[in-house]
């Protein structure tokens, strides 16, 4: 493969700069195994880490040798919690405002739970002297069921947190209780569900990992890290390690999925930059798929009792929750500080409500920590699936087809921007249209011919609707901070003398194509082909500061950044055109890529000639200085909103109770559209997560804590062979507020397949009278549905 052919557009238009179906310029390096990972990080005397984890959930620590492991060959450092004790680096604050133990001191309380850590000259030598390190435990009852973890006798988990006297993380609650209670008392139907989003776990192809190298003369730390949000990081570890900001440098180099996996800090990453100080040389962590999977951030874990109120002819009324929420030993998620339980005030979905209120307790229990938002803005896809299953439900005890209750709640496209009953602004939306896309393009009437048919002949076949709004963009930083951090953005841009460009991210792409569409929206504005211009991210030492990539932030803050950032050097740009032609700013028209002589199209100068005039011999007109770049930090004013509606058809072999996804049609509104091709990877990408949460994934533990889910032997995730061939469509809603009307995608598919999957399948039930059943939706759950028992949580 060439490099020009890798970087042509897909659909061959020929189009030279700006947005559409750009092949993705990172893959020229990535197909040809080009990219560098953490691990791909070789530095001379390079030394190397392994963790020893507890094998149980809940035990004390009675005593930890470590002499046989010293005497180990190839051992350079045996520590253990008592080291790190001694240094004050035992625990660290959370992206939650919670504290984590780094290694464990008085007790382990989750089984994976970090306790000492071996650095030997080989990956080898590490992991054999683990064996040799001898603790002794003493157990303790675990605390695995979240229900039991609020009883008053259960044992207390976080003996550490001063006078701490039951399980609880935190009480939270949205809407209003007494309007919400009044309307449900005047409706004329109401229906609960009590539904449980299971455990999941994001599965990055790519486990986390880090190099820590300490240069103890120049007293800096580069840590190469697999960290979606370098930056943050970087201040945390300036905080806890007492290492100055400007000494240490966090990159990010290319990461192989993050899905929010790669966004709290890990005790491991800490144990490598302890091990570097402490040996004095470059120290590599890599953590293996059964590290992965049951010691770093898990995702969801909630049980929710739904109820929705309505009249007889589905007006939707109300809805109210009350949520357990399980966030394991330790809150680990990253939430910012005053959404203690993320976005999950948008439950009230795409519905114009009267009333809604949502109670949430959240608590810890003996499990991994976490709750992070996997593929989703910080708890929207459990907002998501409760509103659309409580829906489905609605239809199905109002025997109505659940499109049409759909199409008679949505908020109308007048009433945008709209304030839902919990608070939120969505700035924008015009449902129907796309909700009726979908429905064309499912052929929604003819589907429901065909499976009348198939019912009388005894065959199971469901079509499921989900219809989606998101928040995502955190976040204004008036409301919005993580440990005190505002989430804003920076971006830098500069345009060399002969016109090409490099513009620095403060987000950090873990394959979304960020290097191919910031290059894209600088194109766009200023007319330099995106082959031109380098898109610099992941470096904290090259890139401005900012919060990072997760919850679809990029595009709705950074892509915002990038966009203001190269108006401001066109602003510039004007000034020395307006010199460059002798007339006057207002004589300039902007033509992409030139400034022109308003009715004499044949005087005009390019941006490049101008980045060159910047740069070149002659004066600048007065107050102008030489050279052509700006940066910003853009505080977005509010989150966007994008929406979609997802439309799926399974078959239930009845025999088996197997279920198959025959077809998947999702519709996409995500404003204006950067690449359409990259929306659809990352659209097939999220609804492929879909149907591994729907039908497969589930963390699970027996009653001792043990983890059944350590491998992908036992937690399965879905490959070609379950996923159909997806048909997407798209409509256009430009979000107000963001400066090309872009909204983010990178988590749409996410949040809106499993309630669509699942719809599906309780649809094909329907004539066994089941209205819910608990993903994931594996053959024994259908089987026991069918068979009308519930599978408990
Ligand atoms: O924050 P993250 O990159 O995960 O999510 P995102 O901002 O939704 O973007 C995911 C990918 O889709 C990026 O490469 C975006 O530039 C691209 N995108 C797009 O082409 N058009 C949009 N309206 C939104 C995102």
């Amino acid at each position: 493969l060439q490099d020009s052919k890798l970087t042509e557009f897909e659909d061959n238009d020929q189009k030279p700069v700006g947005f559409g179906r750009m092949l993705r310029k990172e893959d020229a390096r990535l197909l040809r195994g080009r990219g560098r990972f953490v691990d791909d990080v070789q530095l001379p005397g390079m030394l190397h880490l392994a963790i020893l984890r507890s094998p149980f959930a809940h035990a004390t620590i009675v005593s930890i040798d470590t002499s046989a492991a010293e005497a180990s060959p190839g051992v350079k450092a045996v520590v253990t919690g008592e080291t790190l004790k001694g240094l004050g680096l035992a625990w660290m604050p959370t992206l939650s405002n919670d504290v984590q133990a780094v290694l464990a001191t008085d007790k382990v309380r989750f089984q994976g739970q970090e306790v000492a850590f071996v650095v030997a000259e080989d990956r080898y030598q590490a992991r054999d002297a683990l064996e040799l390190i001898d603790v002794e435990y003493d157990v303790l009852d675990p605390v695995i069921d979240v229900r039991k973890a609020l009883e008053p006798d259960a044992p207390i988990i976080r003996t550490d947190l001063e006078g701490k006297t039951n399980n609880h993380v935190f009480d939270w609650e949205t809407g209003d209780e007494e309007e919400t209670a009044r309307v449900f008392a005047e409706a004329d139907v109401i229906v609960q569900e009590d539904i449980v989003y299971p455990r999941v776990h994001p599965a990055p192809m790519e486990t986390c990992g880090s190099v820590a190298d300490f240069d103890p003369v120049e007293g800096k730390l580069r840590l190469w890290s697999t960290t979606q949000a370098p930056h943050a990081h970087r201040t945390l570890y300036a905080i806890v390690a007492g290492i100055p900001e400007h000494k240490i440098q966090v990159i990010a180099p290319d990461i192989g999925g993050g899905f929010g996996n790669k966004v709290p800090i890990y005790p491991g990453y800490v144990h490598s930059i302890v091990g570097s100080i402490v040996t004095g040389k470059p120290v590599k962590w890599m953590e293996d798929r059964s590290e992965n999977l049951i010691s770093t951030g898990f995702a969801r874990d909630y049980i929710m009792r739904a109820e929705i109120a309505a009249t007889n002819d589905g007006k939707i009324l109300a809805i109210r929750t009350n949520v357990l929420a399980d966030h394991g030993a330790f809150n680990g998620t990253a939430a910012p500080v005053k959404y203690p339980a993320g976005f999950f005030g948008v439950f009230t979905g795409s519905y114009d409500l009267k009333a809604a209120h949502c109670k949430m307790t959240a608590v810890y229990t003996n499990k991994a920590p976490g709750g992070v938002a996997y593929a989703c803005s910080f708890r929207i896809t459990e907002a998501v699936y409760l509103v659309e299953r409580i829906v489905d439900a609605l239809a199905y005890q109002l025997e109505m087809d659940p499109a049409e209750l759909r199409l008679k709640n949505f908020i109308q496209p007048e009433q945008f921007p709209y304030t839902t009953k919990t608070g939120w602004v969505y700035d924008s939306g015009d449902y129907e249209p796309t909700m009726r896309l979908a429905m064309e393009m499912a052929g929604y009437d003819e589907l429901r011919r065909e499976q009348a048919e198939k019912r009388a002949r005894g065959e199971l076949m469901g079509i499921g609707i989900s219809f989606f709004t998101e928040a995502v963009g955190a976040g204004p930083r008036k409301n919005m901070d993580i440990l005190g951090l505002g989430m804003a953005d920076g971006c830098e841009l500069r345009i060399h003398p002969t016109g090409k460009a490099v513009v620095r991210l403060s987000v950090k792409t873990q394959g979304q194509g960020h290097e191919t569409t910031f290059a894209q929206i600088i194109a766009e504005e200023l007319g330099i082909p995106p082959a031109d211009i380098d898109v610099l991210h992941g470096d904290t030492d090259n890139t401005p500061f900012g919060l990072g990539t997760y919850g679809s932030r990029s595009t709705p803050v950074s892509g915002a950044a990038a966009a203001l950032v190269a108006r401001k050097v066109r602003d510039k740009a004007k000034l020395i055109a307006s010199a460059m032609l002798e007339v006057s700013v207002a004589d300039l028209d902007w033509v992409k890529g030139a400034f022109q002589v308003k009715g004499d199209p044949g005087r005009s100068v390019t941006i490049q000639d101008i980045a060159f005039r910047t740069h070149g011999a002659g004066d600048l007109p007065d107050g102008v200085e030489g050279g052509l770049e700006a940066q910003i930090c853009y505080n977005p004013s509010n989150l966007t909103y994008p929406h979609g509606a997802y439309i799926c058809v399974v078959d239930i072999d009845p025999g088996t109770a197997e279920v198959k996804v025959r077809r998947f049609i999702a519709v996409d509104d995500c404003g204006t559209r950067i690449n359409p091709m990259i929306i659809e990877g990352q659209v097939h990408g999220g609804l492929a997560d879909g149907v591994g949460m729907a039908l497969m994934e589930m963390i699970s533990f027996d009653s001792d804590g043990n983890c059944l889910g350590a491998s992908l032997m036992d937690y399965l995730i879905p490959t070609a062979l379950e996923t159909p061939d997806w048909e997407t469509g798209y409509t256009v809603t430009p979000s107000p507020h963001h400066p090309i009307g872009a909204k983010g995608i990178g988590e749409s598919a996410t949040v809106g397949s499993p309630p669509a999957i699942v719809n599906a399948v309780v649809d094909a039930l329907k004539p066994f009278g089941v209205r819910h059943a608990d993903m994931p939706l594996t053959p024994s759950r259908v089987w026991d549905a069918m068979r009308g028992q519930a599978t408990p949580p």
